[in-house]
């Protein structure tokens, strides 16, 4: 099957009870037994539920991963992947990423002796002088949030296969519309599924997915021991909403292409960092590693000045401004105060989240209503 066809079909079968072609809602938490151990396959729902399962497929297939596991968020399935490390271990991370990863990775794990180093990896060279015996990890985000640095996924998979090291990539941006890190050498693919994946702004959910059947395995254990599982209702919403990513994307990467050539052209605007752009340092890795460039970018105002940054994100009509990205409707947001409020100033500043720095979401609104917004609240 191809990307189109895997996100309809992919895993997916007809469920063998009536022949429902989307697969019910099994909302129950337990399964009942003819004899002890006498079950379906199915005996508590924290461990497998079948909604649940048709969802794991899906992932795993519009991945071209053999093993997919949903988590209740985006975050619990970070937590599972740092779960498999030791007190001593050490994990390499980009270092402009999620305010959210830097806060687990940071205020979390550390204090259980996990060390981490957070570095630029634009240029992949960079990683290999970090590594020593204890790296366990190289933990990915490409493009980086909110920079847009590209990463490149293939050179970052030979040094973490030339020293024995994981590499988890955190596809959330990308979606695997643009981008299939385990083709690229990655061994775990993350997504905060809340976004792309879902699509609609109406599910917390998280994702991974791998090939090698002994990681799937402490995976789902850890993901059964922990128990931070999505519910079926959720599992649902999450399939429904993947059978049109591929639509959606092709959209939102339509729409983010002419707001970035906007704003770039815009007397006010100092930078624009959207990876289509030949100037973007990792432009050439960008076209190498991506089917097109998405729908999400940044952008600084000449000044750099916070109360303008602020002042331009509340007159946005259109661009709701709000936390998270990826649905069908265009969000904006300021990470100085909002998603990067976590990371300290000078920490933050030096990957460029500066106070002016605003990000959007673009979403698959007409282009013209969305341009017309900027220009107004640009002033
Ligand atoms: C790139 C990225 N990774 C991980 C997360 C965390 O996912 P969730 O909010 O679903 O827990 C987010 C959330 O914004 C994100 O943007």
């Amino acid at each position: 099957m191809k990307f189109n066809t895997k996100t309809i079909h992919g895993g997916q079968e007809h469920d063998p009870a009536y022949g429902a072609v989307m697969p019910p809602i099994y909302q129950t938490s337990t399964y009942a037994q003819s004899t002890p151990g006498g079950h379906k396959g199915y005996e508590y729902s924290r461990t497998h539920n079948p909604t649940r399962n048709a969802l794991e497929k899906s992932f795993a297939s519009i991945e071209n991963g053999k093993f997919g596991l949903a988590f209740s968020s985006g975050m619990a399935a970070i937590d599972t992947v740092i779960k498999l490390l030791n007190p001593g271990d050490e994990v390499i991370s980009t270092n402009d990423l999620y305010g959210g990863t830097y806060r687990l990775f940071t205020k979390v794990y550390e204090k259980y002796g996990v060390k981490f180093h957070f570095i630029g990896m634009e240029n992949a060279n960079n990683i290999e002088s970090y590594v020593n015996d204890n790296t366990k990890l190289i933990w990915v985000e490409t493009p980086t949030n909110p920079m847009m640095n590209i990463i490149d996924i293939d050179q970052t998979a030979k040094i973490a296969k030339k020293y024995n090291i994981l590499l988890a990539v955190d596809n959330t941006f990308a979606t695997p519309y643009l981008q299939q890190p385990l083709d690229l050498g990655a061994d775990i693919v993350m997504h905060s599924a809340t976004k792309y994946l879902g699509g609609h702004s109406d599910v917390v959910m998280g994702a991974l997915i791998v090939n090698d059947p002994e990681l799937a395995e402490k995976l789902a254990f850890l993901q059964n021991s922990s128990g931070a599982v999505c519910g079926p209702q959720d599992s649902f919403l999450m399939l429904r909403g993947i059978k049109t990513l591929h639509i959606r994307m092709q959209r939102h990467c339509e729409n983010g292409k002419a707001i970035a050539e906007y704003l770039a052209n815009h007397p006010k605007i100092e930078k624009v960092y959207w990876p289509g752009f030949e100037t973007h340092p990792n432009h050439d890795i960008a076209k190498l590693q991506m089917r097109d460039f998405g729908g999400m970018l940044s952008f600084t105002s000449k000044g750099n000045n916070y109360k303008e940054a602020v002042k331009i994100v509340e007159r946005l009509k259109l661009f709701t401004l709000a936390e998270s990205l990826g649905g069908v409707e265009s969000l904006s947001g300021h990470p100085a105060s909002m998603t990067h409020a976590s990371i300290p100033k000078e920490e933050r500043e030096k990957t460029g989240v500066v106070d002016s720095l605003i990000r959007l979401s673009v979403g698959i609104e007409d282009i013209e209503d969305l341009i017309n917004d900027l220009k107004q609240a640009l002033g």
